[in-house]
């Protein structure tokens, strides 16, 4: 049994989004996004029809909602603003989304927790969807505007904030793989979408910089650590492509400054260098002051077996590699490999000088939990209890090991919906009753999370 003891100062807390919590998704002013778009013509691709419309109704239910966070002990939650609710169409604020927000991050405040805001969760509103979204370049001003506004209204009560969260997942969801609107399948795009996202990340930090000078800004990655098959020459050099296009391409820029010479000569090799202007550069170098880092599962790979030259896709630089000794959570099909937080935490300190970083999302999914209620009415969820610590332990070895992290942030709160698969899989320490008027309960890992939070750490029965 050893005991776990985390830095002063911790934040423990959780993370969420407007777009899955709110509800009221058509209702207060709040415009279209590309969700309810895709919702109204494709529900089909939708878990059960679980749409976007009412989601876990925060909208009604917050002021209880704050205070359950102090009830399970969070010190710090994150959550973002919607765009389209706040500026249903890009220029007037909506004055029913500050009154909304305000309220909501002073009861969050009141309860002893501190809120971190981000601007974008993968909520693109539809009218800019409709000028091209991240394809055009005038989506760069559109959210630097969004970005002044929301520091403006908000930035007496929120001193931390982030840009985006998981700014490839909406490049390779909505231009590589299907899985968000709109759908596109073509490299090329995907990277001039990323590329406009990363300059609207980098816009909104230099309008934070003017608004905000004593507050802080990051920005939240998902990181999801390459580990190749082999030392041989092919499938390192498949795991160094991998790296560049999923960790490096936002990571870089965000905390050096800049695109790195290896990512900007891969994509010239492969005729996918993006359009960019003489400026660019410049507005680049408006770094953060942390990183958050959302970690659920590594990504193993192995060289293409026969790739397109130039690349086509993303599979003809580098493939998946199925690594037999895997352990998966069946219902999300992610590998559980909490020892990747430990190199994470390496990679922090020795190549992004050490930065401030926190865990900004670790959590499990999983389906069907009614089945692990007890009599009274609480989920015993020793399944998620276990997969935190088993992460908690890595990350608690990489703080030892002189990693500047400050913080571990679980996905999520309150069981939220998930995109394409509505409410199939549950992350919450509260679960939510569908049936029964988004009713929550809580759960048996909050009572443990409570504990954590108080004690600042935990013993680890399973470790000596
Ligand atoms: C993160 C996202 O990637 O993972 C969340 O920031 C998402 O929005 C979470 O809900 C869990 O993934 P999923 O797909 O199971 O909801």
């Amino acid at each position: 049994m050893t005991t776990k003891q985390f830095p002063k100062g911790f934040l423990w807390g959780a993370a969420t989004s407007a777009p899955q919590t709110e509800g009221h998704s058509l209702e207060n002013g709040k415009s279209k996004t590309t969700w309810d778009y895709w919702y109204e013509t494709s529900p089909e691709k939708f878990n059960d029809a679980q749409g976007p419309k009412n989601t876990s109704n925060l909208y009604e239910m917050y002021a209880e909602d704050c205070k359950r966070m102090q009830e399970i002990g969070l010190n710090s939650y994150r959550t973002s603003i919607a765009w389209a609710r706040l500026l249903p169409d890009g220029k007037t604020v909506n004055e029913e989304a500050v009154a909304f927000y305000r309220d909501y991050f002073k009861k969050i405040k009141e309860n002893g927790v501190a809120p971190i805001i981000n601007l974008f969760h993968f909520d693109m509103p539809m009218w800019l969807m409709e000028k091209g979204g991240w394809e055009a370049r005038e989506s760069v001003a559109a959210f630097a505007f969004y970005a002044k506004t929301a520091f403006e209204l908000f930035g007496d009560l929120v001193t931390d904030w982030t840009t985006f969260n998981e700014p490839i997942v909406h490049v390779e969801m909505g231009y590589l793989y299907g899985y968000h609107y709109p759908a596109i399948v073509d490299f090329k795009k995907a990277v001039q979408v990323g590329y406009h996202t990363l300059l609207a990340h980098a816009a909104a930090v230099k309008e934070f910089r003017a608004v905000l000078p004593t507050g802080k800004i990051g920005i939240i990655l998902n990181i999801t650590p390459t580990y190749t098959r082999s030392t041989d020459y092919a499938d390192q050099k498949a795991g160094v492509a991998s790296d560049l296009l999923n960790t490096k391409s936002f990571l870089d820029p965000a905390v050096h400054g800049k695109v790195s010479q290896e990512l900007i000569d891969l994509l010239a090799e492969n005729q996918l260098t993006p359009k960019t202007k003489e400026h660019d550069k410049e507005l680049l170098q408006n770094t953060v002051d942390f990183i958050g880092l959302n970690y659920y599962h590594p990504h193993r790979v192995k060289a293409p077996q026969n790739p397109a030259v130039p690349a086509k896709m993303p599979e003809d630089l580098y493939e998946p590699y199925d690594w037999p000794e895997k352990r998966i959570n069946p219902y999300r099909g992610w590998e559980i490999y909490p020892e990747a937080l430990y190199d994470v935490a390496m990679m922090m300190k020795n190549e992004y000088n050490n930065l401030p970083w926190f865990v900004s999302e670790n959590g499990m999914g999983v389906a069907d939990e009614e089945r692990f209620m007890d009599e009274k009415g609480m989920i015993q969820d020793d399944y998620r209890i276990e997969f935190m610590v088993e992460h908690l332990n890595y990350l608690h070895k990489g703080i030892e090991a002189g990693s500047n992290c400050f913080g571990y942030h679980t996905w999520t709160f309150i069981d939220c919906w998930s995109w394409l698969n509505g409410y199939r899989n549950r992350y919450g320490f509260y679960r939510v009753d569908l049936e029964d008027h988004y009713k929550r309960s809580l759960k048996k890992s909050g009572l443990w999370f409570k504990e954590v939070s108080q004690n600042n750490g935990y013993t680890d029965a399973s470790s000596t």
